[in-house]
């Protein structure tokens, strides 16, 4: 693309040529669709509208130094999108269907995927929602498979640079035994809150601690949090968690330099023995945490200015695999051609 200036590109919505659409109606997944429209047509009374019937992934294609297009771990989105969708009740896209479809958007708006000095990337974002009416609650009978688009900028303009970000106390992602162990949209809507005052306060985010006891460390953002101390990776096990395929690659590549790695409930408290700290997820990678501000205890974990070398060098690493620049050992990365 000529004209897209691939290094300021925010991470926002701009629009490609084609989406990809699948329709499951009467028991069965029906054939992928292609098409150029950016709306969707739904039964006013579908159940995604009125009961949050909807799940959704997010994953992104990198273009190589070779030209080539790469996409990390897309079998783990889909069967991710299988659990999220099937504990919401819903019917799924079958893991081949997923990764074709995936694979078809990306080919269809090949001249949107950015290219490899840039940092940009093509971000995918396959959804599925319950497009069958109900007026009760209850589980749709038909449901839409969509996959979209959209390139967007590197996460980090300004550099790997630490963020600051701030406990929340006074509302909750998810509940105990909830949804937040499933990438649905109303845990995005309950997030919200956090989100806003911690950014109205100058933070970057917001860190959500466990429903129950407002002691165990959840998640940081839409993102997995991790600790650092001792050559030890620590990252919080919990049912209200999103299972991270960033923060799973990073425990493989941990353990691949030699490190331990600890996933257990981690209190508060465990922060101020932490030597760095960070949030994980497909869309910066690692965003490194310089300082967590507790306004319950009026306290602040200072990780200093400088992202830490574990953090660094992990951060690397995943990129370089992603990117093709250096072999691709666990089998991680599928091409697209
Ligand atoms: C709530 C939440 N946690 C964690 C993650 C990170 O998951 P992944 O590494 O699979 O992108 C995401 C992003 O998908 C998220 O939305």
């Amino acid at each position: 693309m000529e004209n897209i200036d691939w290094k300021n590109l925010p991470f926002g919505y701009l629009k490609t040529d084609y989406n990809i659409r699948c329709y499951y109606q009467d028991g069965k997944w029906g054939e992928l669709e292609v098409s150029s429209s950016e709306y969707v047509s739904l039964h006013i009374a579908a159940t995604t509208l009125h009961y949050g019937q909807e799940v959704f992934e997010g994953l992104k294609a990198y273009r190589g130094k070779d030209g080539k297009i790469r996409l990390f771990r897309c079998r783990e989105n889909a069967q991710r999108m299988v659990d999220s969708g099937s504990y919401l009740q819903m019917a799924t896209p079958p893991i081949e269907l997923f990764v074709e479809a995936v694979k078809k958007v990306v080919k269809l708006n090949e001249r949107f995927v950015p290219p490899y000095e840039s940092g940009a990337t093509l971000y995918l974002r396959p959804l599925l929602v319950g497009s069958g009416p109900e007026v009760g609650v209850k589980p749709s009978k038909d449901y839409l498979f969509m996959v979209f688009a959209t390139p967007v900028g590197p996460y980090f303009k300004m550099g790997f640079k630490p963020v600051d970000v701030m406990i929340t106390y006074d509302s909750d992602r998810a509940a105990p035994l909830g949804t937040g162990h499933v990438k649905c949209g109303g845990n995005y809507a309950a997030s919200l809150p956090a989100a806003v005052e911690a950014h109205r306060l100058g933070y970057a985010t917001s860190l959500y601690l466990d429903a129950k006891e407002k002691k165990y460390i959840d998640e940081c953002g839409p993102a997995n949090f991790f600790g650092i101390k001792n050559n030890t990776y620590i990252t919080p096990e919990s049912h209200s968690i999103l299972p991270s395929i960033t923060n799973r690659s990073l425990i493989t590549l941990a353990e691949g330099l030699g490190m331990k790695v600890e996933r257990r409930p981690v209190e508060v408290s465990e922060l101020e023995t932490f030597e760095e700290a960070g949030a994980c997820g497909t869309a910066a990678v690692i965003s490194p945490i310089g300082k967590i501000f507790d306004p319950q205890l009026n306290k602040v974990y200072d990780y200093g200015c400088e992202v830490g070398p574990v953090s660094t060098k992990l951060y690397t690493l995943l990129r370089a695999i992603q990117y093709g620049d250096v072999p691709d050992t666990h089998q991680w990365v599928e091409l697209v051609d």
